[in-house]
């Protein structure tokens, strides 16, 4: 079946109890949800035909398309995610990507390319929205797509150092931060400039519920990660309005992360998995009253957590 083809209602994976329960076993042997968080997808929100925002992480895109990495061509797999995009029977209200734009340290030509991958979701009039990780380089980025109409930034030119937006997307704000240190350098960090202007921002507009949107994963346990994990927590943690932080950088799938109430929402990578058991893919978030639901849309539909609907609860 062409990947355009591919169902993402998840209704069609899920077909009936002995399926559900298969699909738990599945996934709790993957890690990938926590006991009683299971929703059978296709539930309130999908039936609904609410507004829903598609997260897109880890892209690295080449400016050679035919390259590859573990075996996978990102150039192909971010085009099946685009048709798959384009395939929902409602478009999305945006598209936002969480970095690693690019393949390794953000050549002009990487982005030259995705731009190209793009087009056909900009073309309809679909917000597309990114964020920068490791692998991509700022100048570079901004030389090719800052001035462009494809790429909507809403770019904060208060920090001059970062590319950073502030979006309200179907009654949510989207608070998109850079935590790029510089290019082919694993660990990120968001600093004491772009970590004033957060909790600037977050006090100056306290009643809209607000994700932060960054590539590094928050852990306070490794300086692999967001290197300055606690500077994130201590800038949004006082701002109730904060319900969740979304982020890319291990190319891992796990929506069910918290720390104090906050959700951490893991989306998976786009263009190749380091550990081959984790799906890539992207991920439907649609908000409803209190909270959101996630699904992700692999690019193998026959991986286990593919259309898997999730509930999460708001703090
Ligand atoms: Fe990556």
């Amino acid at each position: 079946m062409p990947f355009s083809m591919i169902p993402t209602n998840a209704s069609v994976a899920y077909q009936g109890y002995s399926r559900r329960s298969w699909l738990k076993r599945s996934l709790s042997a993957l890690g990938l949800m926590a006991a009683g968080q299971f929703r059978p997808p296709g539930t309130q929100a999908a039936a609904q035909g609410q507004s829903w925002i598609a997260f897109v992480s880890d892209t690295h895109i080449a400016a050679d398309p035919s390259k590859t990495n573990h075996n996978l061509n990102m150039t192909e797999n971010l085009k099946k995610t685009v048709r798959q995009i384009l395939a929902e029977a409602i478009p999305p209200k945006a598209v936002l990507i969480d970095g690693d734009l690019a393949l390794a340290d953000g050549q002009k030509g990487d982005y030259v390319q995705l731009m190209k991958l793009l087009a056909p979701l900009s073309s309809v009039g679909i917000p597309i929205h990114l964020a920068l990780g490791n692998h991509d380089n700022r100048e570079n980025f901004r030389e090719i797509l800052g001035d462009s109409d494809l790429i909507k930034s809403g770019r904060v030119t208060a920090i001059e150092n970062h590319h950073t937006s502030d979006l309200t997307i179907a009654g949510l704000r989207f608070l998109i931060l850079d935590s790029l240190q510089r290019p082919n350098f694993t660990p990120g960090a968001i600093g004491a400039d772009q970590a004033q202007w957060l909790a600037q921002t977050l006090s100056n507009q306290t009643d809209t519920p607000t994700i932060v949107y960054v590539h590094h994963n928050p852990d306070l346990k490794t300086d692999k990660a967001l290197s300055d994990t606690k500077r994130l927590y201590d800038a949004i943690l006082p701002s109730l309005q904060v319900k969740a932080v979304v982020f890319g950088h291990t190319h891992v799938w796990n929506p069910q992360g918290q720390h104090e109430g906050l959700k951490l929402i893991n989306i998976p990578a786009v263009g190749y998995p380091h550990n081959p058991v984790q799906p890539i893919g992207w991920t439907k978030f649609v908000p409803i009253q209190g909270g959101a639901e996630v699904t992700l849309s692999s690019l193998d539909p026959k991986h286990a957590a593919h259309g898997v609907t999730q509930l999460l609860n708001w703090r």
